[in-house]
């Protein structure tokens, strides 16, 4: 074994041949590295139940500490993406682009986004996931729209897709079930946090969803997944250059998250906020946001088009409204509404100087917005409401945040989350852009 050579040799062996995953497991645990058959099989071998949940453990936490090359990443991904179907695209009739976020608190930029760049002329095919810790999931925000359905079979998928210009909707279990398996033991053994992992697993449903283009919003601050500029620099390099191995246009914006984006961080809040940026009423922040990532999208996928402009005229709203009629919602229903409601107010006269986002996504998450477990409910009227934002001047008393629940016992725990988030003093200075870097093709 080797550092240089690779391990695994061209025609690995069946477990019941030999110890090949012990085998693997001690080159990755030395600092060696995997070849491309060895890892192949691998990922197959795994969910054909010859490697043991144990083993894989073992091989996750040595590439916890040890990493992987360039290559090793490009066949993990690869074998990722063949554990499952890839979806083919083509009937969309229009170049396909979708968009990734990172996670944030208040993020509904997927809300806004999709439709505004299937007004401007691509086709969007987002396949989303469902809130877990303090950052929400677009899923869930979408099911508090009576009924919306997130689950759709590939052909309903293709037809939302072809009528309405976009569709977010839940991946099928078919789309890289190795990752499906791999991310439930990632998440038990302490080994989600490592960059070529998150990596491989982001860009492996991307891959295998059949986009032709792909926009990352790689989020840093004190409310994202990666909090320092640094890590999410090299996440988002690392996730360009698996999307070019692949056949994929690939960029990445890096964008700030220390405070929530807009003023509504819940489900239906957000939806009610979403719709009212699709008709240019929204906050600025979210506009900013939506914007960059609407021009890089439009860029990739090659199209010439002002997406500013197809918010102004309404054409961005009317796709929302298709989109989610296509998938059963009713755009014109009532939205849920908390039983109760508390206001936050501001502990002194001055300017607010900070709103920390993790603090306020935890809080709306205490509210009930958000799940402990993949199997919990969420409260579709619970969440925080921004009145005040960092930058504005308030009065000592004034309401900054209203908690929205439908039980009032979660006050306690929300407001216990919120110690030390809010900071009220001299002027800030002007806000720094939201957009820090732009990252790749
Ligand atoms: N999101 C994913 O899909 N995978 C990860 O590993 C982390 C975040």
């Amino acid at each position: 074994m080797t550092k240089r050579g690779g391990v695994g040799g061209a025609s690995p062996r069946a477990s019941t041949d030999g110890p090949a995953a012990v085998d693997l497991i001690r080159a990755k645990r030395d600092g060696g590295r995997l070849d491309e058959a060895a890892i192949r099989w691998l990922i197959g071998a795994y969910l054909r139940g010859e490697v043991a949940e144990e083993q894989m453990s073992a091989l996750l936490m040595a590439v916890y500490f040890r990493g992987f090359d360039q290559a090793e990443l490009r066949a993990w991904t690869a074998a990722m993406v063949e554990s499952g179907e890839r979806l083919d695209l083509a009937a969309a009739g229009r170049p396909t682009v979708d968009k990734h976020s990172t996670g944030g608190v208040g993020d509904k930029v997927s809300l806004v986004l999709a439709p505004l760049v299937a007004a401007c002329g691509a086709a969007v095919p987002q396949l989303s996931g469902r809130g877990l810790g303090h950052t929400g999931g677009t899923l869930d925000k979408l099911e508090s729209i009576p009924g919306w359905r997130a689950a759709l079979p590939p052909a309903a998928m293709m037809t939302v897709l072809r009528q309405a210009g976009c569709v977010i909707c839940a991946a099928g279990r078919g789309l890289a079930p190795a990752d499906r398996r791999l991310y439930a033991l990632r998440d038990v053994t302490g080994t989600v946090e490592s960059i070529p992992l998150i990596a491989s697993s982001i860009m492996s449903k991307k891959i295998a969803e059949g986009t032709a283009a792909l926009v990352l919003d790689v989020k840093v601050g004190s409310g994202a997944f990666m909090q320092a500029e640094a890590g999410a620099r090299t996440l988002a390099e690392t996730m360009v250059t698996l999307g070019a191995e692949h056949g994929v246009r690939t960029s990445a914006l890096l964008t700030r998250m220390d405070t929530p984006l807009g003023r509504a961080v819940g489900n239906a809040v957000e939806v009610e906020e979403a719709v009212a940026a699709l008709a240019g009423k929204g906050p600025p922040d979210l506009a900013e946001v939506v914007l960059a990532l609407a021009g890089e999208m439009l860029r990739l996928a090659g199209v010439a088009a002002d997406p500013a402009a197809a918010l102004a005229d309404g054409s961005a709203l009317e796709r929302y409204r298709a989109m989610i009629a296509a998938q059963g919602g009713d755009p014109d229903a009532p939205l849920p509404r908390a039983a109760h409601a508390r206001p936050v107010p501001a502990p002194a006269s001055g300017w607010l100087r900070r709103l920390d986002a993790r603090a306020v996504g935890v809080a709306a998450w205490r509210l009930g917005a958000g799940r402990a477990r993949k199997e919990d409910d969420v409260d579709p009227a619970a969440g925080v409401l921004c009145l005040a934002k960092p930058g504005e001047q308030v009065e000592a008393g004034q309401p900054l945040l209203e908690l929205r629940t439908g039980d009032a016992a979660r006050f306690g725990p929300a407001l216990a989350a919120l110690a030390g988030a809010i900071d009220v003093g001299q002027p800030p200075g002007p806000l720094p852009a939201l957009v820090i870097d732009r990252i790749g093709d």
